[in-house]
């Protein structure tokens, strides 16, 4: 589904390389969870991928389902099934939680050859997925995360989710200030919507994020490279012995 090869990724502004030759290859209905230390890299590999401005590719490819994606506009990876959910989702005062959400699966359903989704049509589905999920229908009619809670953030980036029904999705998780309500319903909106054609790519410094979501490959990265790969145990590991140690065994 998702496949990043040699991926090496410098600041525009500064001579400064962040990521230094990244190799992951989620598969589709796979769950791959990203631990690392602060400042390894893990928020750059999703700027990047979400085609954020400020870095440079300077060798490397990423492609989803096939197609080189790092040549897209950010609009075109979203059409083309990537979804990203950051560690500091960005506020849209004056701009309808409802309305944003209408655009965004429109233009993608627009980009993908489809019929635009009346709003009455529309309601009815974000109705119908945010009860599923057990979320307030009420935060829809707030602006775009403006005065939401962390929990409440959470909470839209999966309703998102859920509504664009994305090929990949990657999420970039907070490590503070979740409770354990909202890390649970990260953890059961990512299982809700585990499926066989659809990727995940979740980074986390929480194993306990990871009892609840299960991942089936767990990486590690440092210094902006994977050092380690493998299965949940390794979260474990992590979790018991710290990074140094893995630095020390990999080194
Ligand atoms: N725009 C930028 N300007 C300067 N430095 C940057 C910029 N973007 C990233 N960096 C640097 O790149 C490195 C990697 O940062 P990144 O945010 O990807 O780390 P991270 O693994 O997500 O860390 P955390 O676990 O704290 O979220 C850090 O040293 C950071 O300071
Ligand atoms: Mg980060």
């Amino acid at each position: 589904m998702l496949e990043i090869k040699n991926l090496q990724v410098k600041l525009e502004e500064e001579d400064k390389q962040i990521l230094k030759g990244v190799d992951l290859t989620v598969e589709a209905g796979k769950v791959h969870a990203i631990m690392g230390p602060n400042g390894s890299g893990k928020s750059t590999l999703s700027y990047v991928l979400s085609g954020r401005d400020g870095y440079e590719v300077t060798d490397g490819t990423a492609t989803l389902a096939g197609e080189d994606i790092l040549d897209m506009e950010p609009e075109e990876r979203a059409a083309a099934g990537l979804f990203l959910a950051f560690q500091y989702p960005v506020e849209i005062p004056g701009v309808g939680n409802m309305t944003f959400m209408r655009t965004a699966v429109n233009s993608q359903r627009k980009a993908r050859g489809q019929e635009e989704m009346s709003s009455t049509d529309f309601l009815k589905l974000v109705r119908e997925k945010a009860k599923e999920l057990k979320i307030d229908a009420d935060m829809l009619k707030r602006p775009v995360n403006v005065g939401f809670s962390g929990g409440e953030k959470k909470r839209n980036e999966i309703l998102q989710m859920a509504m664009l029904e994305p090929k990949m999705c990657i999420l970039d998780e907070t490590d503070s200030g979740l409770d354990v309500d909202a890390m649970r319903l990260v953890a059961d909106g990512v299982n809700a919507l585990r499926d066989e054609g659809r990727g995940f790519l979740v980074i986390t410094h929480y194993q306990r994020l990871l009892d609840h979501i299960q991942p089936d490959v767990v990486h590690i990265m440092s210094n902006g490279r994977i050092i380690k790969t493998g299965g949940p145990e390794l979260a474990l590991e992590v979790e018991k012995n710290g990074y140094e140690h893995l630095k020390e065994e990999v080194a």
